[in-house]
């Protein structure tokens, strides 16, 4: 196969793309974008782009030779970025979430129902090694049918929401802990498999610890969910209490034989287990240890998550496949972390989460 033209907008977070296509021998990265013209110049100089290939203004970029669009950009920018790569014929793998709006997420749905092009949203912890195992033992059924799921992704991030010193604020000031919501029911979901949220509540909405620039600082925010199936599942966010790394990525799925969870430690602490049948008892095991192998320029704070999600983006291409992360996933992942926000302001009340037809 003649090698796919990568072209990437926001060298931040979308460094991590960068080097995977740079590094692939499926891809060459022929155009970058970024507001920033002195980030756009280093990556030109690391991969030996030419002034050509490089843009500050992303209409110009669009015009550039490139099969795939990646958006590293701030999450208010997906929407419209994607859209307009959509309709300029080009293959988005978009960062998370898919829009920080419902209107958004609606307008990038159908563009990519009209699309010729793939939309993938690049919810990189479904991509997790032991995610990827429990996948494995789901589908055996160690765990019988799954009733309940839960996770937690507790980071503080005060350094990137303002800047202590001078009071500069960014992308993030304005964005409330629940609507980043797909790190925790992007794998939630895709271990339950075929099933939608369709109510969503949440607690949590007052801001004690940095007290001001709500909502981005609320405390701590807990989401509850209930699917299509009647299955409840919990959340649990926060950009700003104070842990000192290791963050949480929390992960537990009981189900009417079993469960599975990790560990709140990070790295090569135990989690436990459950199958019933096959363990007299509660199990400890370390989930990390079967970290699927990837080349070592692939590996970073994520693993090979970064690295097995931009892989399979080329597959759907090649193979003319559809992504497990369409627009339509995006969509049904995206927006229970916007309708829970809107369900803490108006008192914890159970909100609908606007359905696809
Ligand atoms: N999946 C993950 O694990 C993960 C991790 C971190 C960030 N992210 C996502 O990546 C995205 C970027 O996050 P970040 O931490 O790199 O943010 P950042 O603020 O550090 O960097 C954003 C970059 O985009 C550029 N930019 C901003 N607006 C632009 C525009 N309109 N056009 C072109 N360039 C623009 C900025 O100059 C900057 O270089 C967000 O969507 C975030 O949610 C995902």
């Amino acid at each position: 196969m003649k090698k796919l033209k990568v072209g990437i907008v926001g060298a931040s977070r979308g460094g991590a793309y960068l080097k995977n296509y740079a590094n692939s021998d499926r891809t060459e990265i022929s155009a970058v974008c970024d507001l920033d013209q002195s980030k756009c110049e280093q990556v030109a100089k690391d991969l030996s782009l030419t002034d050509r290939q490089i843009f500050t203004d992303y209409g110009q970029f669009l015009n550039a030779d490139t099969d795939i669009v990646v958006i590293g950009t701030p999450i208010p920018f997906h929407a419209e970025q994607a859209v307009q790569a959509l309709e300029a014929g080009k293959h988005v793998l978009s960062e998370v979430t898919m829009a920080n709006t419902i209107e958004g997420c609606k307008q990038v749905y159908e563009a990519a129902q009209r699309a010729k092009g793939k939309y993938m949203m690049a919810e990189n912890y479904i991509y997790f090694g032991f995610i990827r195992e429990w996948k494995k033992y789901i589908e055996e059924g160690r765990i019988g049918r799954i009733h309940y799921a839960e996770a937690e992704y507790i980071h503080d991030i005060r350094k990137l929401l303002f800047d202590k010193e001078s009071g500069e604020t960014f992308w993030r000031t304005y964005r409330p802990p629940i609507h980043y919501c797909t790190h925790c029911l992007g794998p939630l979901m895709y271990l339950i498999g075929d099933d939608t949220i369709v109510k969503a509540t949440a607690a949590g909405n007052k801001n004690t610890i940095v007290p001001d620039l709500w909502p981005s600082t609320i405390d701590m925010q807990v989401a509850l969910f209930e699917t299509k199936q009647g299955r409840g599942i919990k959340i649990c966010r926060s950009q700003v209490t104070p842990r000192p790394e290791p963050h949480t990525v929390y992960y537990s799925v009981y189900g009417t034989k079993g469960f599975l969870e990790n560990t709140r430690h990070g790295k090569d602490v135990v989690g436990n287990r459950y199958f019933e049948g096959i363990d007299k008892q509660t199990v400890p095991f370390n989930c990390y240890e079967n970290e699927i192998e990837a080349p070592d320029f692939a590996k970073n704070s994520h693993g090979t998550s970064d690295y097995y999600i931009a892989q399979d983006f080329l597959d759907c291409i090649e193979f003319d496949r559809e992504p497990f992360l369409n627009a339509r996933r995006a969509f049904e992942l995206t927006l229970p972390g916007l309708i829970a926000q809107e369900a803490a302001v108006k008192g914890n009340v159970w909100l609908d989460v606007p359905q696809l037809d």
